[in-house]
């Protein structure tokens, strides 16, 4: 078992990953909740197979659990699935050491974690994420919230786990698609944090694509690690650092709206948004041409698409940049590499620059 601690002071925790040792859990899920006797285990219907085996576990360190089962999918991170979270808490009945332990994608972990987060002002909270996005992403950094018809994650609040349990093995079952699309937030911390690990991930790829175990275990540590670095210096995104969280996501917003949610998935949109905000910095000097071709390589690789469909208008997906909260004053600003492993925050980028690259 590899441990990757995340120092929050007082909030600190540690994510836990094995490929190997599903028996591990009970014993984790303990140590991050000593004192737990009930736990609501929230999950979504594709993974109750995976929910039920950390029932038992928790049953096996006496801690007794129900299980609340949502529909697949974002529309179950409504206010009405958070009221009928609070429902079946208020019957356990919980109270403060009662755990909420969310086993599925990051859709269940922002709903459960939110749950976790405004119940009786705060419950501890184990993330068990079982789809890669929610594994290298989601699961670390404590947002959670639910949305509203107004907006993606309008609803939410910070709230850090008690811990967060990571069993690759659970990814066997995750349909080759979702699995990609994780892969494009991978390639995204190599792009932003560290040139060597975005090397193995070229010089791996295959390996990663047969999710061989150990690589993925490799992986996803390596990810964590690196996400959890940008958070433990901004917890609360208010210094701006978290903001290079962010690289192809402006981009990826504008796939997004035009494309329509579910046209594509979160990490096709950031794959396409990474090589398009590249190709920006190639254009403003910051970059030589290889850093966009790596990236266009290893994202190709991936299976990963590298710009958007043709039918999306150029305007329509500027407008939606106009939008986008990263921008200020009419001034598109985005998050650009100064080389592999290096980004910055660029303001004021012009609309004529995007249009071009959006063209091409
Ligand atoms: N809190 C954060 O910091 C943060 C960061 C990124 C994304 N998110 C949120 O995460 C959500 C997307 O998460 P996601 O991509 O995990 O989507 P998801 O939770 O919808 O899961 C994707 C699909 O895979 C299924 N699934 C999950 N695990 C499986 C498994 N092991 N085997 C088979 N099927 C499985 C799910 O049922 C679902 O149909 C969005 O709502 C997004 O806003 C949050
Ligand atoms: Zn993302």
């Amino acid at each position: 078992m590899q441990t990757v601690r995340v120092n929050l002071g007082p909030r600190s925790y540690d994510i836990a990953l094995t490929s190997t040792d599903p028996a591990g859990f009970a014993a984790f899920a303990r140590r991050a909740a000593p004192k737990a006797k009930l736990a609501l285990v929230v999950t979504d219907a594709n993974v109750i197979s995976h929910a039920s085996t950390v029932a038992s576990g928790l049953q096996s360190v006496g801690i007794h659990s129900q299980t609340a089962v949502v529909p697949a999918g974002e529309a179950s991170k409504s206010v009405a699935r958070l009221e009928a979270l609070y429902d079946a808490l208020a019957e356990l009945p919980a109270d403060r050491g009662t755990l909420v332990v969310a086993v599925g994608g990051g859709v269940v972990g922002d709903l459960g974690g939110f749950a976790a987060a405004t119940y009786n002002r705060g419950l501890p909270l184990l993330m068990v994420p079982t789809t890669l996005l929610a594994m290298v992403d989601s699961s670390v950094g404590g947002k959670t919230g639910v949305n509203h018809p107004k907006g993606k994650n309008l609803i939410g609040s910070f709230h850090q786990p008690a811990g967060v349990w990571i069993d690759t093995a659970y990814l066997a079952s995750l349909p080759d698609r979702e699995f990609r699309s994780g892969l494009a937030e991978v390639v995204k911390y190599g792009v932003i944090q560290d040139p060597e690990f975005f090397e193995y991930l070229e010089a791996n790829a295959a390996a990663i694509l047969a999710r061989r175990p150990d690589t993925l275990v490799h992986i996803v540590a390596r990810s964590c690690r690196l996400k959890a670095d940008v958070v433990e210096q901004d917890e609360r995104e208010e210094t701006g650092l978290r903001a290079i969280l962010n690289y192809g996501h402006t981009f990826a917003h504008g796939y997004e709206t035009v494309g329509g949610y579910g046209a594509w998935l979160h990490g096709e949109a950031v794959a396409a948004g990474m090589v398009g905000e590249s190709r920006l910095a190639e254009r403003l000097g910051r970059i030589p041409v290889a850093v966009t071709d790596r990236q266009v390589r290893l994202l190709t690789a991936f299976g990963l698409p590298i710009a958007g469909k043709p039918e999306w208008a150029t305007e329509a997906l500027i407008d939606v940049m106009r939008r986008d909260k990263k921008s200020q004053a009419g001034k598109l600003r985005f998050v650009l590499p100064t080389r592999l492993g290096h980004v910055e925050l660029v303001d004021g980028v012009s609309e004529d620059l995007v249009r071009e690259v959006l063209r091409t």
